[in-house]
């Protein structure tokens, strides 16, 4: 937090001058009942894919209503059902042990866990597999599983559209336990997840989500809306982690933006718990006690949330240049601009907050424990009723002129939107800044080799560095294993090795 500190004492000489006599008058009172909506960023007829004239409709319709369903039984293999489905069918997992990585490589496969007066079909990585279930078709549906035990990710989508997760339970699996990537016009609903080192869900460079009724807890980052577009966080749960509901931009990623987030009648309580994130890791720079953070991020609407126990505070806005563990992107707007916050009831946050917002509140001449701290420059925001909490860096902001966001429903769409198209020059630089970027970085040493040293071993090789990575063996004694990443095609794997060994930072 050294970052914070010092960028803040500077913030501090500008901003008594700006808000002395702030205090002040008769407060302005507005109603949510009634009132004008918010109208939303998305406009489905601006929006290429939808109106691609590529529908699917008719034939997922089909597709599916001719799909077989396959029976997985304890001691058999759901990657077997995998393999032998075709798409449109249906893969039911009986209650049982089933210890393996599924990879989900075709379009339209549903994998429903059956649930026999309470037990479930139990995906359990003991400790020792990366990942449970890793998919990179479209139309895919994962539904009451339980997942245990993986040190990667449970459920991680790459590039699939049109996805479906649901209902399941996910406890202590890794870095990270649902985490759609790439995907359009996915829903993450009703999962209860807890016990992740970083985002419990993450929802990374994706648009068109509906993320509802999930239950997030004892993670680093409850969840996650990350380099994505017209995503509806709500009635959602989110307790006792570190953070408890991220929208942000992170740097160097290929899709720049994150814009267009409803958070929304969510339970946002008590998210203190000590922070756990590997070290150097985006997460890691959240100051325990945060009840919402928007970092980079434009367009967050925060509406009818129960923001209540998060010490440090209830809300947080900041811009990269005063954030933890990030860098700046030339590429990205750093600044996050048009946040609007509506009606929430925020109830004792702030009550041990971290001196950069005490010393920001003197600035203001306020005492007590923030609800809302904004450090930066954040520009055409706006509050309403902002009296009802104590605050600092809000005073300059407008009156909203919305009250509510009841036109909204949500962002998904009635249709399947079509596959991504990922050029073949793209796919190797998504593929690296998406997953490899996770344990590489190019001059230091993460939870791989650098970058650098990778370079050295096949600088004329790529086909041989693309072999490895499909099926890695133990080489070094001071590093863990690298998982397989064959789930990527054989194209990809190539891509991804010509631009590992082209980079030069
Ligand atoms: C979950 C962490 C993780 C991810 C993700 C990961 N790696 Fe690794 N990688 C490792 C670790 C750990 C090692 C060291 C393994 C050893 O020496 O036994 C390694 C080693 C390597 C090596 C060295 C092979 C050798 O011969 O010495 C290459 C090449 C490599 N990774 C490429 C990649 C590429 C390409 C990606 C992305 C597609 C990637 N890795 C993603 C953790 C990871």
């Amino acid at each position: 937090m050294n970052k914070v500190l010092g960028i803040i004492f500077i913030a501090v000489a500008f901003a008594v001058g700006m808000y002395l006599g702030g205090g002040s008058s008769k407060p302005v009172i507005t109603t949510s009942a009634g009132g004008a909506s918010y109208g939303g960023g998305y406009d489905k007829n601006a929006d290429a894919d939808v109106n691609s004239g590529n529908k699917t409709t008719t034939a997922l319709a089909e597709r599916t209503a001719n799909g077989k369903t396959h029976i997985v039984n304890p001691g058999e293999s759901i990657m077997e059902a995998v393999k032998a489905a075709t798409p449109g069918d249906t893969i039911q997992v009986m209650p049982g042990s089933y210890h393996e990585t599924v990879y989900i490589d075709k379009d339209d496969i549903r994998i429903i866990g059956v649930i026999k007066e309470g037990k479930r079909a139990t995906m359990d990585g003991q400790g020792k597999l990366n990942d449970a279930i890793l998919y990179s078709g479209n139309n895919i549906v994962v539904q009451n599983m339980l997942i245990t035990k993986y040190k990667g990710n449970a459920i991680m989508g790459q590039a699939g559209n049109n996805f479906e997760i649901r209902d399941n339970i996910i406890v202590d699996t890794g870095v990270y336990g649902i985490f759609p990537q790439l995907g359009k016009n996915g829903i993450v609903e009703g999962n209860v997840i807890s016990g992740i080192e970083d985002a419990a869900i993450y929802v990374g460079m994706s648009d068109n989500i509906h993320v509802s009724r999930n239950e997030v807890f004892d993670s680093v980052a409850g969840i996650e809306i990350e380099n994505s577009r017209h995503a509806i966080v709500e009635n959602n749960y989110v307790h006792n982690n570190t953070g408890g509901i991220l929208a942000f931009i992170t740097p160097g990623l290929p899709i720049k933006t994150t814009f267009d987030v409803i958070i929304r009648d969510n339970f946002i309580v008590n998210n203190n718990t000590a922070n756990f994130g590997a070290p150097g890791s985006t997460v890691a720079g959240i100051p325990a006690g945060t009840g919402i953070l928007i970092m980079a991020a434009d367009e967050v609407i925060v509406e009818d949330n129960i923001i209540t126990g998060n010490k440090t505070a209830g809300i947080i806005i900041t811009d990269h240049e005063n954030a933890p563990n990030t860098t700046i992107d030339p590429e990205a707007d750093s600044k996050p601009d048009k946040i609007m916050i509506l009606n929430n009831l925020m109830m004792n946050n702030g009550y041990d907050t971290i001196d950069e917002a005490k010393a920001l509140m003197l600035t203001e001449f306020k005492q007590g424990q923030p609800d809302i701290l904004r450090v930066g420059t954040s520009r055409d925001s706006c509050i309403i009723n902002r009296h009802r909490y104590v605050t600092v860096g809000v005073n300059d902001w407008a009156e909203c002129s919305f009250t509510n966001t009841d036109a909204i429903d949500t962002y998904i769409l009635d249709e399947p939107v079509p596959p991504r198209e990922i050029k073949g020059s793209e796919k190797g630089k998504i593929a690296y800044l998406g997953i490899c970027t996770g344990c590489h970085t190019y001059t230091g040493r993460m939870i791989g080799p650098p970058v650098q040293i990778i370079q050295a071993l096949y600088m004329d090789n790529p086909r041989g560095l693309a072999d490895y990575i499909a099926n890695p063996v133990k080489k070094r004694d001071d590093y863990p294993e690298m998982p397989p990443q064959n789930y990527l095609d054989e194209e990809t794997r190539l891509a991804v090795a010509e631009y590992m060994l082209s980079r030069t930072n």
